[in-house]
């Protein structure tokens, strides 16, 4: 890609990465027929796609271009083992734990992999499923929970998980009798996956708050449910826009969701417009410095930080970086430092020195956000940046070099034999 392009224009954002795997994972908990749509054509899809019929559901994309619609036929009892070869791809696939041991009693599931962003332990998806009457065990590489029945149970979250609220979340709406999971994530990805439970017969109270109430019933049924869109994709948009002093027309986003994220970018100097299907953010001038702190919704997103350091390396003035989730995310400071910015990082935080401008090199995308964060980089660099490795990319942003050729950009995708 060659940097120096205003981004001007409109794009599309479709449903979010991390809310349909677990729409998909949860039509595990009925037989029958889901339907699901807005999804995005993203490789994770389509991976979510293999482990579902892996587990004996028949899966079909009704449209195979833009994957737009996919119906889930789920057997009276599915298979309970996800194979390493799938799971390690994705972390999203932990989310068919809850409902495969919810619906057949017993789950094998391997130990799942996904971005390299620092550790991320499973316990409290383990204490609150043991405190529900499974047993698990880690043998060989895989996670063995086994449940007779699974019992209502009262569950305190030590961190608002989104992988253990969603977890226990589909575990509790078949398990005997009330369940309450305090500290509970609120990510609207979160809300989306209880609505789709309550449209399959689910009965949850305290839906967008931190304490869940889940009363379990006996059996629940197939719905159709279209997915929450995707706020980190609409997020990365609207970061690129102010890093490019761009004009930018985000639809299908909700802007609520973004609520933190748009007010820096305003102090940023960036004018938001917030319409009824999505938001237009324009930029004028130099970005003005802000700080950040992730925290769990509804704080600043972990995922939206990298991209946020990229437009900070060429803002007026220093940021510091607060990151509270994964630690190794810094790793990609080191990479975007080969482009010039100056980001020096100790423990967990960062400081971002904005330079005038960056210099085009090349880099290498260690997950999802590290690659989009490099890319709107590489948009206010001079010259051509190189961005290796982008099947990250493709995990989570749907075709981005025809997105954001559509904005103006200067970009190919470039087969590299071996
Ligand atoms: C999900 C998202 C990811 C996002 C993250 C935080 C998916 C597929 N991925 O990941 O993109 O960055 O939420 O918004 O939806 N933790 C424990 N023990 C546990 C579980 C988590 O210590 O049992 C820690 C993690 O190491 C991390 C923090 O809790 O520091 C938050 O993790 P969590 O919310 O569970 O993230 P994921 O569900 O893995």
């Amino acid at each position: 890609m060659t940097g120096g392009a205003r981004l001007d224009g409109s794009v599309e954002v479709v449903g979010a990465k991390n809310s349909v795997l677990k729409l998909m994972a949860a039509a595990l908990l009925a037989s029958g027929e889901t339907l699901l749509g807005n999804l995005p054509a993203i490789s994770d899809v389509g991976i979510m796609h293999q482990l579902l019929e892996r587990l004996g559901c028949e899966v079909v994309e009704t449209d195979e271009d833009t994957t737009d619609r996919v119906r889930i036929i789920v057997p009276e009892r599915p298979r309970d083992e996800a194979p390493y070869e799938l799971v390690r791809k994705i972390r999203g696939s932990i989310c068919v734990l809850g409902p495969l041991l919810a619906r057949t009693g017993r789950a094998r599931v391997a130990l799942p992999g996904g971005d390299a962003i620092g550790s991320r332990p499973l316990d409290m998806h383990f204490a609150g499923l043991e405190r529900m009457g499974a047993e698990i065990s880690v043998e060989h590489g895989y996670i063995v929970a086994e449940a007779t029945e699974l019992r209502g149970a009262s569950i305190w979250l030590d961190f608002p998980s989104v992988g253990a609220t969603e977890n226990l979340l589909t575990a509790a709406v078949l398990a005997k009798g009330t369940t309450v999971i305090d500290n509970a994530a609120r990510e609207p990805e979160i809300v989306d996956l209880c609505r789709m439970l309550v449209s399959m017969g689910s009965t949850i109270e305290g839906i967008g708050t931190s304490t869940l109430q889940i009363t379990g019933v006996e059996a629940l049924h197939g719905t159709s449910h279209d997915a929450v869109a995707d706020r980190i994709v609409a997020g990365t948009w609207a970061m690129a826009a102010v890093a490019t002093r761009g004009d930018v027309l985000v639809r299908g986003a909700n802007a609520a969701h973004l609520e933190i994220a748009l007010d820096k970018l305003v102090r940023a100097g960036a004018d938001v417009d917030v319409r009824g299907d999505g938001f237009r953010i324009t930029m004028d001038r130099r970005p003005k410095s802000f700080d950040v702190v992730t925290l769990p919704y509804p704080g600043l997103a972990t995922d939206l930080q990298p991209q946020a350091i990229a437009l900070l390396s060429v803002a007026d003035g220093t940021a510091m970086i607060t990151e509270n989730l994964f630690e190794a995310r810094f790793m990609f400071c080191d990479e975007i430092a080969r482009m010039g910015a100056d980001v020096r990082t100790d423990g967990h935080h960062a400081v971002v020195r904005g330079k005038d401008r960056l210099s085009g090199a090349p880099v290498r995308a260690t997950d999802i956000r590290a690659g989009v964060g490099l890319v709107i980089a590489g948009l206010v660099a001079d010259g051509v940046t190189e961005v290796a490795e982008v099947h990250h990319i493709d995990r989570g942003y749907v075709r981005i070099e025809n997105s954001l050729r559509g904005l103006g950009a200067q970009v190919e995708r470039v087969d590299v034999e071996g």
